[in-house]
């Protein structure tokens, strides 16, 4: 870490200047009624740190963002969101101008089928059962249109890491996906250290090791915008 920082201050990067980055990071919050709602274990650290890197590299960086508790990097232009299907428009409405999306974040699968106006009360009952409808899965419908642009995705699992990540990449049309496996030590939720393996679209794979979200930040820029 000490050596990333001194080679950065002394040797600045700016090999994305001209570039339109869009980063998503974090979790959903979805709405059960007003004062309950459905999340999950992001912390949106990885997402932040690519955000950093590109924008310190010179690219013009546009982060969507859902409810995290980090500060916004320097240079950095953040859009917040609360549900996945405000996550959905706002990377759909930054993708058109940007040179490259890197989905880091982690959108709800399921949404309440019915927001209750009021806080549900317990009534007595013994149990209960919440209804969920699907939410649009954004990372395939950016696939279904994408034109120049390259897109990373991410694949979050805690089995079969090769086999998942090969179907993710091709049911989303991606150009690569960076597969952990979040019950790994150091390479899960809210931890600063994470290691993936990129599976690339003509079936290459490479493990990056166990490093710094920052610095795996840039090796991720570096694949995704290398020749
Ligand atoms: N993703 C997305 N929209 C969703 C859910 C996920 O764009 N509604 C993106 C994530 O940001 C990530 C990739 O799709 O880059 C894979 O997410 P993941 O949760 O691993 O996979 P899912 O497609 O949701 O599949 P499953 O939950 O069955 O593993």
């Amino acid at each position: 870490a000490i050596v990333a920082a001194a080679m950065a201050l002394l040797f600045p990067r700016r090999d994305l200047t001209g570039k339109h980055v869009l980063v998503s990071a974090g979790p959903t919050q979805e709405r059960i009624d007003p004062v309950r709602y459905i999340t999950n274990r992001s912390s949106g650290k990885m997402g932040y740190a690519i955000a950093e890197a590109a924008a310190a590299r010179g690219a013009h960086v546009t982060l969507v963002s859902g409810p995290v508790a980090l500060p916004v990097p320097e240079g950095v232009e953040r859009v917040s969101v609360v549900s996945s299907s405000d996550m959905f428009e706002a990377v759909h409405a930054a993708f058109s101008s940007c040179d490259g999306l890197i989905m880091a974040a982690a959108p709800a699968d399921f949404t309440p089928a019915a927001f209750a106006e009021q806080k549900i009360k317990k009534n007595g009952r013994e149990g209960m059962t919440l209804e969920l409808a699907a939410t649009r899965d954004i990372l395939k419908s950016i696939g279904e249109k994408k034109g120049k642009q390259r897109v990373m995705g991410f694949a979050a699992e805690t089995e079969h890491l090769a086999e998942n990540a090969a179907k993710k990449l091709a049911a989303k049309n991606l150009d690569m996906i960076a597969a952990n496996d979040v019950t790994a030590a150091g390479a899960g939720f809210a931890v600063d250290t994470n290691a993936v393996t990129l599976y690339k679209r003509d079936g290459s794979a490479e493990h990056s090791g166990m490093m710094p979200k920052r610095t795996l930040a840039d090796w991720l820029l570096d694949r995704l915008f290398a020749e």
